[in-house]
Formats: structure tokens, sequence, C-alpha cells
């Protein structure tokens, strides 16, 4: 089973009609129609309304709700309803509300907020799950089941340490194992029974919150732990749907999230979906590396956009309004990264509640004369212009980026060398310098298989484990390139150090060894020159200077000022027929483009419009073989470029040939099919 079948992008979002009286819901679907909207999810909170009581299931209203929806045409996404428990449980059973990390037992309120390890929030999730898809499996209008939502945060309830030491258990099978893999001897930790084992929390380990611990590996442990917890309950539920249905299941999720390592669900999905509310301020790349990372969970497979907002949020301090022209924009953005939907939330306006101020196609007022729902209407009516032209079609990428959660936990709960150091700003700054090239990136689990890619960048991979130095160097032996930075190689998969020369299992690939390395205030500036004769550069480099000593390794880069003035910065190893490079430290934006340039030269990677400003680059190509390449501008001035393909504006009908001209103003999409591509397989 993989993603839903439907014909064409699904257009539509959360629809909560639960909320107002029935005779709105006529509205609403008059102006569904209208916008082009074929697809709504439901009932993603509804439990207080399918269970009302223990021993007491009343469909009927989302019975009511299903129905209009299926005879108004629309596809349905199905939610179990499990996002929020109902409050008659709480009262009868205190402990499915969460224990948090200052260990106060949570009451009931808000949402997300059920203990995982709770056995009665297992058993009742699990029958809710099972009853919905046992009522609605049979409904043609529905394509897809959606689990829980955005799950995430932890517990720390008696229950969820009774679970950490079954999972220990499991793990280590021996408390000498475990001892050893969590270093117990440091500061009088030796476990001698299992239960003395705690969940490390504001009473234990920590102090100055999740991030400050006395065990690297205890910590480390029990964020495994709970993404598995959790995980355990999405599979509850998807077992019970299955009993009924084999329709494809997903759960949302929230792109680069930390809490929950994605890469160890994404098997579990049947295809991956996401919510995309970028923190204000965030380059498009940051979007663009969200959606790659989705997509890199089922191997490229699209995925859906669960949600976004079609204007602005409520849940921000500040919530800016898109301005017009950014949510197509962003829609078509999705798409160009491998999105098979484009969803909302919300469809209509809450009227009461923290989010009655959210975003929605549809406002209090019930207007289809507002900029937003034109807008959206457009879209629809694009989107069924579109019809299934982009359905499926896989993105051609050669370069890999490793996303690794084990090592953005473990970089960030260090305690030394620099608090900061953060993964993702790291992550992203090589990201951006792709984005900016032009190139189509891959971004991976670090247990994927390697073998396709030319070029593979590994950002902070501060946590090295299994075969993976081996996989790295493998893509360097055959001609490739493999590009690693300062903060890697630190630490084993318990995160221990490693008992040798700094990058560790990377030195051979890298040619490189650090023995030292400084930490500095963010105001402390070391100036890198990087390139040499008329290629040089200076750059600024903050942070952490780690003192690279090559062995073997070329200089690159080194440092410009204070006692190690001439040290090396950034080297380029030769390693088989390829490279392994290594920046030791955090350049600025340029320097990070510079050695990410040098890199994509060498195997000629630059996509076909590097460096104009704000005009994004992606290709996906289809089933039959033609390949779709997206442009989209996001910068505020009007770009043109010389077409580097024929083909068709799958949007205007236009026909475009090699060497035309292409204006872009702001916002403005093209979707250019190459006819030249028609038939062949890439
Ligand atoms: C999340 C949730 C939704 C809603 C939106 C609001 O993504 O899944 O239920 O709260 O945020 O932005
Ligand atoms: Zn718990």
């Amino acid at each position: 089973m993989s993603r839903p079948a439907t014909p064409k992008v699904p257009f539509g979002g959360d629809y909560n009609p639960e909320q107002w009286p029935e005779p709105v819901w006529d509205d609403d679907d008059r102006l569904f129609t209208l916008a082009g909207i074929d697809t709504v999810t439901l009932g993603v909170f509804d439990w207080a309304l399918t269970q009302p009581a223990p021993d007491r299931y009343d469909f009927s209203l989302l019975d009511r709700i299903v129905d209009r929806a299926a005879r108004g045409g629309r596809m349905i996404c199905l939610a179990t309803g499990t996002g929020a428990h109902p409050a008659w449980l709480a009262r009868a059973h205190p402990e499915v509300t969460r224990v948090d990390f200052d260990g106060r037992r949570h009451r009931f309120g808000q949402r997300h907020n059920s203990c995982p390890n709770s056995p009665v929030f297992r058993r009742l999730s699990t029958e809710l799950a099972r009853r919905v898809a046992h009522r609605y499996a049979d409904n043609p209008a529905v394509v897809a089941w959606h689990v829980g939502n955005e799950y995430g945060g932890a517990c720390y309830c008696d229950l969820c340490t009774a679970g950490f030491r079954r999972w220990l258990r499991e793990r280590y099978g021996t408390l000498d194992a475990l001892n050893a893999a969590w270093y117990t001897t440091f500061w009088s930790h030796t476990f001698t029974d299992w239960d003395e084992i705690e969940a490390p929390s504001a009473l234990t380990e920590h102090w100055r919150g999740p991030d400050h611990t006395a065990f690297q590996g205890i910590t480390l442990d029990y964020r495994r732990f709970m993404s598995e917890a959790m995980l355990a309950n999405f599979r509850d539920e998807k077992t019970a749907i299955r009993e009924s249905s084999d329709l494809p299941v997903t759960t949302n999720f929230m792109g680069m999230y930390r809490p929950i390592d994605y890469h160890r669900w994404a098997a579990d999905l049947d295809f991956a979906s996401w919510d995309n509310y970028p923190p204000e301020g965030s380059s498009p790349a940051w979007m663009a590396l969200s959606h790659d990372l989705i997509r890199g969970l089922k191997d490229g497979q699209p995925f859906w956009l669960m949600e976004q907002t079609p204007s602005m949020t409520a849940c921000r301090d500040v919530n800016p309004l898109k301005p017009p022209g950014v949510m197509r924009l962003w829609s078509w953005q999705a798409v160009a990264h491998g999105a098979d939907a484009v969803l909302f939330f919300q469809l209509r306006a809450s009227r009461g509640a923290c989010e009655k101020y959210h975003g929605a196609v549809i406002g209090h007022a019930g207007r289809a004369d507002t900029r937003v729902f034109r807008e959206v209407a457009e879209l629809g009516a694009e989107l069924r212009r579109l019809g299934d032209a982009t359905l499926g079609a896989r993105t051609p990428a050669r370069v890999a980026l490793l996303f690794d959660w084990d090592s953005w936990w473990a970089l960030e709960m260090s305690d030394g060398p620099s608090r900061l150091v953060r993964y993702q700003q790291v992550v992203l700054a090589y990201y951006q310098a792709l984005w900016d090239a032009g190139v189509d990136v891959d971004v991976l689990a670090v247990t994927a298989d390697l073998s396709s890619y030319t070029v593979v960048v590994a950002p902070a991979l501060h946590l090295v484990s299994g075969d993976l130095a081996e996989r790295l160097a493998q893509v360097a032996q055959r001609g490739g390139s493999v590009l690693t930075t300062f903060l890697s190689g630190r630490v084993d998969v318990d995160g221990n150090a490693f008992l040798a020369d700094v990058p560790g299992p990377l030195v051979p690939l890298t040619g490189v060894r650090v023995d030292e390395w400084d930490a500095r205030g963010a105001e402390v500036v070391n100036p890198v020159r990087l390139g040499t004769g008329t290629e040089e550069l200076e750059v600024d480099a903050r942070l952490v200077f780690e003192l690279i000593i090559p062995e073997g390794a070329d200089v690159v880069g080194s440092y410009r000022a204070d006692w190690y003035a001439g040290t090396p910065a950034v080297t380029r190893n030769t390693y088989g027929a390829g490279h392994g490079w290594y920046v030791g430290t955090a350049l600025d934006q340029r320097g990070v483009s510079w050695v990410v340039r040098q890199v994509l030269d060498r195997h000629g990677l630059a996509g076909p419009y590097p460096d104009v400003p704000g005009l994004e680059t992606a290709a996906r190509v289809t089933g039959d073989g033609a390949r779709l390449l997206f442009l989209l501008n996001h910068g505020t001035d009007a770009v043109e470029v010389t077409a580097t393909v024929s083909g068709v504006d799958l949007l205007t009908g236009a026909r475009v040939e090699v060497g035309d001209p292409l204006r872009l103003d702001p916002t403005a999409v093209l979707v250019l099919r190459d006819s030249g591509r028609v038939g062949t397989s890439s």
C-alpha cells in the first residue's frame, strides 16, 4: 500500500463542521465547489463526540458529516480522532494525562495530551480507530486514514518509566551492557537493578531544561524510547484500521521536529504527510529542506502537504499575513518538491477557542469575495486544469544531504564545546547553498542507500554508528564527493567519544585529524581565507574553530586571526577516485556556498540558473519519463532568464523553446514539461 489513488492533486484541508450548525454546512458545500475544493480531512479532534461515554459510541454526527462530504463528491481523509482525549477519560483514568519534564501530573486540558504508555489510552484509542475504520471503510469517498495528529512532546510518568525499563532490558539484555553504554562509572551511577533506573527529567539527570543532562546516554535513550512509544500508538491504531481497510494510512508530521525521529517511523506510514508552518523569517530554503526531508522518508515517494495556512497562523506571538500570491507560490513549491496533495488548515474558521483567528479559506463572515478565498479558488482551478500531470512524479536527485535525529539530539544535549551550535542552522546553511545552486537534493537518513549519489553532504554528523563511515567512504571511492563539517564523527551510538582521533570513523575519508578546538561567543569572528590565487575569498567563521591537522588532505582554507592564524580550517582529501571534504568551523553563508559550489562544480551538478536571487528550480520526472522543471520566484524583484529546455508551461499552455526569454514576476511559477524527454526514462 502506498499513497492514495487520486485522479488529481487533492485540494482542500481540515474541516470541522461539528463546530457549527448544520445549515452552515450547505454554505460550506457551495463555497467548496466554488473554490475547487475536492478533499476534506475530517474528525481529527472528534473523540469526545464519537465516544461520549466509556460505554457509548455515537457516530451519528460524523455519519452526517461524512455523508455530506461524499454526496458533494469530495474525497475524504478520515481521522481516527485521537489527537485529543475526552474529559471523561481523564477523569476516570487520571493516568492518561501526561507528567511533564518538571514532574507535574497534568490534569485534563489542551490536546496531544495522552501518555503514550497508558494502557487505557492505548486500548481506547485503538478501539476508536477500529470502529471508525470499520464504519467508514466501505465508503468510496474515503481515500486515506489520518491517525492521531502531530505526535510529539514527551511524558515522564511512572508508566513511562516502567516502559523505559522494559525497553532498556530489550535493548541491552544485561545491566552490565547498559552500565557500559551509559558510562555509569562516572558520578557513581552504576545500576544494580533495572528498577533503579529513572526517566531523565528535571527531577533526575537534568538541569536548565531537556538539553542539559548529566548523562547523554540516558537522555539519548529516553528520546529514542519516547519516539518509539508514540510510534507504538500509531501502530496500534494502524493495525486496528487494517482489520477492515487496506487504504493508505498516514499521520501528519511537522518537518524538522526534534522530539520524534521520523526516520524511525517512516516504514510504518503508507505515505508521508506534513504540516508546513515556517517560522517567521524563514528562507524558502527552510521549506524546501523540510519538503525534501519528508519526501526522503519513503524513498522519494510523493507525500501530502497535509496542512498549511491559507493566510496566517494564530499560535505565534505575532502572526504575519501571507501577501498576495504567496500561498499559491508555497503550494507550488510543495508540489515542486514532491507533494501530491495541497491541503489547508483550515477550510472554515473556528468561532471560538485558541484558533479562532487562524486563517481559513472561509472566514467567520462566510464570504466568497475575500482576497484569500479568491486566491484559493484560483489555485483550485489551476490544480483542476493540471489534472494528474504531476502525480507520482519522482525527484531525480544526485545530491544527498544526511539528516540525522541521533546527531541532532547528541549534539544539542552535549556540554561543550558550544551551546551556540544549533543542528538545524548548520544543516540549513549547507542546504541553502545547494538551494542557491538550484540542485535537486534528497534529504536522507544515515541508514539510506547512498550508492546512487554523486555528492553526499553530511553537516554536523555528530553521532556515527553502524557502517555509515564505510558507506560514505564508498561514495568517494567510486569518484563522488563527501562533505562533512565540524563536530562530526565525535560520538558513537551511545553518545560516548571515540577512543580515536577526531573525526573518529571519518578520519580515513577526510584525511585530517583534530586534536584541539576553540569555541567563542557569537560576536567573535575569525576570518577564513578560502582557495588559492585568483580564486581566493575571505569569509567569516564563528562559534567553533577546530584546528585541523592534515594527514593527507589538501588545505583549502585557513584561519586568519588569533594564535592559530594560518591553521587549516577547510580541507579536501583525495580518497579513491573522489574527495572527502572537511569544514572545521561555522563559515558564514558565503563561505559555505563557496565550498559547496567547489564540490558541485567538480561534478557539473549546479542547476540551470544558479545564484539568480530568489529563483528556485526543482525537477520531477513523471512515470512516462517526462521531466517537469519548476521555476518559482520567491524574490521581491522580477527575474529574467533564458529557457534551457523546450516544452509547455503546464499552467498556461504556453509553448517555450530553448533560448526563449522567460520572465518571472515576484511569486510567479512556471511548470515546464520538457517535451524533449517524453518517452525516455532518466
Ligand atoms: C497544527 C494542527 C492543527 C492546527 C494547526 C494550526 O498543524 O495539526 O490542528 O492546530 O496546527 O496552525
Ligand atoms: Zn507517561
